[in-house]
């Protein structure tokens, strides 16, 4: 059975085709009405279970209109509505689903979770978001940078912000796709270490600093997302501010990247804090084809899961 949980954890070659099958299907559909089925069906007679602990809208409309592009069916649940949410145990809960879905989506809070859930599953398994990680989002990225700027190997992309679950997952990405981070921010929000050592156990160079403009020099993207994760308590929003603020991706910041480099940010943003309406209204900004490219992603990631 194929999992898709994390890209550290998924042989790279595979990820590689994802994205080459991604690309392919996104080129097959285009001028097509959004509701337009594919031309071909792999999901026909498939079931898939999109579980939500979390808030969403990119995750939850993108796999579900993309399941169903491809003929599938879905069920969008939320775990505070299912017995996950009152005190049924994961493993009961992903033996259940297991009779009744082909497949399981989970965003959820602990990877532990997730992990457990995948354990016990009979069916594949996606991770769709945990505190720790978020490999969807980056792969959809990986698909929005190489169409817009061709191979993302040996570039150097620059995190600006929090070292949160999306940063872990572009180190996770930048070792299984070869190319380099630069991490600038906070010393007490740094990335994962172990997604930093997995980084550069893969050879990259991984450089973390706390001057953002340094960071930025010769960047082909800047990269940033929320400074406070639906994970975070709220009583850490005003630490985080002032603490982040400094990294705010600006004008300034953008210029001293190389001049094509592109901004990024896997969204919902916070206009005019992690990042000022200028840049992600700005030439380079791409945000919206990250979005986009949630719905061709997934559907790779679908496939490659279920063998169809
Ligand atoms: N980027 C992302 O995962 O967005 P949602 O939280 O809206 O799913
Ligand atoms: N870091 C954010 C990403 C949201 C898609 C969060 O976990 O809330």
């Amino acid at each position: 059975m194929t999992h898709f949980l994390d890209l550290d954890t998924t042989p790279a070659d595979d990820l590689r085709s994802i994205i080459t099958q991604a690309r392919a299907m996104k080129d097959a559909r285009a001028g097509q009405p959004k509701g337009a089925p594919d031309a071909v069906q792999p999901l026909a007679g498939r079931m898939i279970a999109l579980i939500f602990e979390k808030p969403s809208t990119r995750t939850r409309i993108s796999f579900d209109v993309g399941a169903r592009q491809m003929g599938g069916q879905t069920m969008v649940l939320s775990g505070k509505d299912m017995q996950l949410g009152h005190g049924e145990s994961i493993a009961d809960t992903a033996r259940v689903l297991s009779r009744y879905c082909d497949l399981i989506m989970l965003r959820t809070f602990e990877e532990a979770t997730l992990l457990e859930m995948a354990e016990h599953a009979t069916v594949p398994v996606i991770n769709g978001l945990t505190d720790a990680s978020h490999p969807c989002q980056i792969m959809a990225d990986i698909v929005t940078y190489e169409e817009h700027r061709g191979s993302v190997a040996d570039r150097k992309f620059v995190w600006a912000g929090d070292g949160n679950n999306v940063c872990a997952s572009w180190l996770h990405a930048a070792g299984q796709f070869g190319f380099d981070m630069t991490f600038t921010g906070p010393e007490t929000l740094d990335p994962n270490p172990r997604a930093v050592a997995f980084a550069r156990g893969k050879g990259r160079r991984v450089e973390i600093t706390r001057d953002p403009l340094k960071a930025a020099a010769g960047a082909d993207a800047i990269v940033t997302d929320t400074w406070v994760s639906m994970h975070d308590p709220e009583s850490a929003r005003e630490r985080r501010h002032n603490q982040l603020r400094p990294y705010q991706v600006n004008e300034a910041m953008m210029a001293a990247g190389k001049p094509d480099a592109l901004f990024m940010h896997c969204l919902p943003a916070h206009r005019n804090e992690e990042a000022t309406t200028a840049v992600m209204d700005g030439p380079q900004s791409v945000i919206f084809d990250e979005s986009e490219n949630r719905l061709h992603a997934q559907k790779a990631i679908l496939r490659y899961c279920l063998g169809v």
